[in-house]
């Protein structure tokens, strides 16, 4: 067991004093940064890059050399599942996600395998424990995956979509199949996930980026009831610490009492919610991550700093906050702008700990 130099970050996600507010990215690793666009180049393709060990440590310790992160998330993508199950996965340039074969009827989704996870996803779990090992107990690792309604809209789509209407259709026209869809998934998931802790994975998150998508009954139904599903499997101490599980809906903003209650650690915000309203709403259950809007990283320096300023204001004092994007990184960000970021939500959040930590 390494002992952890900067433990902020786990603290604060468990409500533990600490002296400044963590802080990290979505999508830390990324198109913003130059050494990223190198080594991508350097793999070939982005599925290639994630399926190397050793350049999947590299480009998720790019941002930790620049920056003063106090997580790693593991460089992967969400879809390694879906890949695994034989959908053919690719990435067209320019136009995202597409798979070769798309999920539209229940003989599709009983074709689908049940994975094994170290046969078939094995090298994401090298690259687990290749980070574990090149971050030396600097910071903490994070490991993820998709919800099981976010991958399946993947699946069935076949690609990204501004409508869903199959993955919808699907969910209407045939509920059952769309039930057996997602506890597959689900089950896929609470697998990888607990693989990946146990190859060193020190917190997780689940990305449910569409789950919002969705009216309140449904998204009950066919999105959060699976993450509950997935969060009641998970190992949930590994290492002699408590292991935490972050859940990310975006725009789930109207239902975080519902997600709050579904045993996870931490619920993460995306930048339409108020984080003081929801610190008041379910800060006494869970702690918060979130939720600057990512486009603020195009503004000045002064206008970020005054940004973080305020969210750090609307949380208020004390811990259960780690300070993040409300989403990703967009490709086209000055980097100069994140150290910015980085720099203020520390140098601005000491106030709110003192006499704490
Ligand atoms: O946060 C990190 O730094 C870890 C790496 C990470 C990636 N994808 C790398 C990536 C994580 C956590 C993801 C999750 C992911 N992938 C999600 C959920 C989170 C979210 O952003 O909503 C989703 C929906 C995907 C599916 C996916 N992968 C899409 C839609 C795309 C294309 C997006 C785009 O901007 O073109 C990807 C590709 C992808 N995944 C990239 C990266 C750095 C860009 C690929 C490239 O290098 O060209």
């Amino acid at each position: 067991m390494t002992t952890l130099k900067n433990d902020r970050f786990l603290r604060a996600l468990t409500g533990q004093p600490v002296d400044m507010t963590p802080v990290w990215m979505m999508r830390q690793a990324g198109r913003y940064l130059p050494e990223y666009r190198a080594t991508r180049k350097q793999a070939g393709d982005f599925m290639s890059l994630c399926k190397s060990p050793e350049l999947a440590c590299e480009v998720t310790l790019q941002p930790l050399r620049r920056y003063a992160m106090d997580a790693a998330i593991l460089f992967s993508d969400i879809l390694t599942i879906p890949d695994a199950m034989g959908q053919g996965l690719y990435f067209s340039e320019g136009e995202g996600p597409r798979f070769r074969k798309v999920v539209r009827s229940e003989q599709d989704v009983e074709q689908l395998p049940e994975l094994d996870t170290p046969r078939d996803l094995g090298y994401v779990l090298d690259a687990v424990s290749t980070i574990r090992r090149e971050l030396n107990g600097s910071v903490p690792l994070i490991g993820f995956s998709g919800s099981p309604w976010t991958l399946a809209t993947y699946m069935i789509e076949g690609s990204g979509s501004k409508d869903f209407r199959h993955a919808k259709a699907f969910m209407f026209n045939q509920p059952q199949a769309m039930h057996l869809l997602l506890d597959k998934l689900a089950r896929a998931v609470t697998n990888y996930l607990n693989a990946q802790i146990a190859a060193g994975a020190q917190a997780v998150q689940i990305f449910d980026t569409w789950g919002g998508v969705l009216s309140t009954h449904a998204y009950r139904e066919f999105s959060l009831a699976y993450m509950k599903k997935i969060v009641a499997g998970l190992t949930r101490e590994s290492e002699g610490r408590h292991v935490p599980v972050i859940l990310f809906t975006k725009n789930g903003g109207l239902w975080l009492e519902d997600i709050a209650a579904s045993a996870c650690d931490c619920v993460g915000l995306d930048w339409t919610v108020d984080i003081g309203a929801a610190r008041a709403r379910i800060g006494e259950q869970v702690s918060l991550q979130g939720n600057m809007d990512p486009s603020i990283l195009y503004a000045s320096p002064a206008s970020i700093r005054e940004e973080v300023g305020r969210i750090l204001r609307d949380f208020g004092p004390g811990s259960g906050h780690v300070f993040n994007l409300g989403h990703g990184i967009t490709p086209d960000v000055d980097p100069d702008n994140v150290a910015v970021f980085v720099e203020s939500v520390h140098e601005l959040s000491r106030q709110y700990h003192q006499g704490q930590a």
